[in-house]
């Protein structure tokens, strides 16, 4: 499906064609009320079983602020790396902008598989409603923010084993990175790998409650951030596989960024050691056409704090070089 991409122009396409997946019936609720999140909407009283949890690398989406959820029937089968959740899990991601919710994201798996659907506050915050599967351009209580389609859920979310990218083991460390851009204060009682296992719903894991990304500082923060905000997308499986970009870990990257050449801007390279300005990865983190803008979904506002710690961790890797070249 993408094994002829060599120009840019050709993103359309390809994700037309990630999206282009058939998105099922819907099976989901009219309003944010009845997928159970709140014991109260009017009020916002979360339902007790509905648990927080905070990623330590959030997802940049213009600065929206966020809140999160979820609700586990069972525990997740977690041998593997990517951990399978139960039937019926539901988790729920509230965007705030200017202080005001804006909309609830919503996942669900039901038998026949993932839905997801989106529910657009009203102007008093107290209740929201089902978006149109195709998104809206403007919600009116946020005029910049766009409500993003079903298709650009499953883009995002629909390309490795599971779809839930921001529950995982990195992002739910006890171990938590300082230097994370906009990292957010765990919520009050959020869920994190040890007390998942204190509960036993974690069955099979046999890693570490604290993993983490070696290196300083700067470069655990910035393969942190790629990992969650890139990786969903850029890694060995799923439509986007065949770009050959793998933003998933540490070696990953080495692998197929650091010193890699581009596919479109030769004979500039995807991360040029020691030179930010001739590194491709980082002129489309800065772009802001959408021909170009890389996530070329979900934003359309630079996030400065990490096109800087990007353009440290690229500055550095010439020292890195230079060391290794030594020894
Ligand atoms: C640009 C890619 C992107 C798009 C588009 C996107 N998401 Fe996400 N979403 C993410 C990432 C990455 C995370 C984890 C990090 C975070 O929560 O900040 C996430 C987290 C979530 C979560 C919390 C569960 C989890 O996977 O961690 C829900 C629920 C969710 N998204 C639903 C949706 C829905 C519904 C849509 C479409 C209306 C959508 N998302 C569109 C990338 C995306
Ligand atoms: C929704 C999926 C998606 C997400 C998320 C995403 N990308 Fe991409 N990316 C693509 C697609 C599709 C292409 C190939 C078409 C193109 O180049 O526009 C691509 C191409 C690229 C390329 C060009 C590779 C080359 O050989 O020159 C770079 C660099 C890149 N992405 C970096 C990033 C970075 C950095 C992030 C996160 C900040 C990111 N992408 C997030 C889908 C995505």
């Amino acid at each position: 499906m993408l094994g002829g991409v060599k120009s840019p122009t050709a993103i359309a396409a390809v994700l037309a064609a990630a999206c282009g997946n058939d998105p099922g019936p819907p099976d989901v609720p009219p309003t944010l009320g009845e997928t159970g999140l709140y014991a109260d909407v009017a009020t916002r009283t979360v339902a007790p079983e509905m648990r927080p949890f905070t990623p330590q690398y959030p997802l940049w989406s213009d600065g929206a602020a966020k809140q999160r959820w979820i609700y586990l029937p069972e525990p997740i089968d977690a041998s593997r790396a990517d951990w399978q959740f139960p039937v019926h899990t539901r988790v729920w991601k509230e965007l705030s902008v200017g202080g005001r919710r804006v909309e609830t994201r919503y996942m669900v798996r039901t038998p026949a598989g993932w839905r997801y659907a989106t529910y657009v506050w009203n102007a008093d915050g107290t209740e929201a409603a089902l978006a149109p599967r195709e998104g809206l351009a403007s919600a009116e209580v946020a005029p910049a923010h766009r409500i993003p389609s079903e298709g650009e859920c499953r883009a995002c979310h629909a390309n490795g084993a599971t779809p839930v990218l921001g529950f995982a083991a990195l992002q739910l460390s006890i171990d938590r990175d300082p230097d994370a851009p906009h990292a957010e204060r765990p919520a009050p009682g959020s869920l994190d790998l040890a007390s998942l296992l204190a509960t036993g719903e974690l069955a099979g894991y046999t890693g570490s409650i604290a993993p983490r990304i070696a290196g300083s500082p700067v470069e655990r923060a910035a393969l942190g951030y790629l990992h969650a905000n890139c990786g969903g997308c850029h890694r060995a499986d799923g439509p986007v596989a065949a770009v050959g970009l793998d933003l998933t870990d540490p070696a990953a990257a080495r692998r197929t960024a650091i010193g890699r050449p581009s596919d479109f801007g030769a004979p500039k390279l995807r991360v040029a050691p020691g030179a930010p300005a001739d590194s491709v990865l980082l002129a489309r983190m800065r772009a802001l056409d959408p021909l170009s803008r890389m996530p070329p979904l979900g934003t359309r506002v630079v996030d400065d704090a990490a096109t800087h710690l990007i353009a440290s961790w690229i500055d550095q890797l010439a020292d890195n070089q230079h060391l290794e070249t030594r020894r």
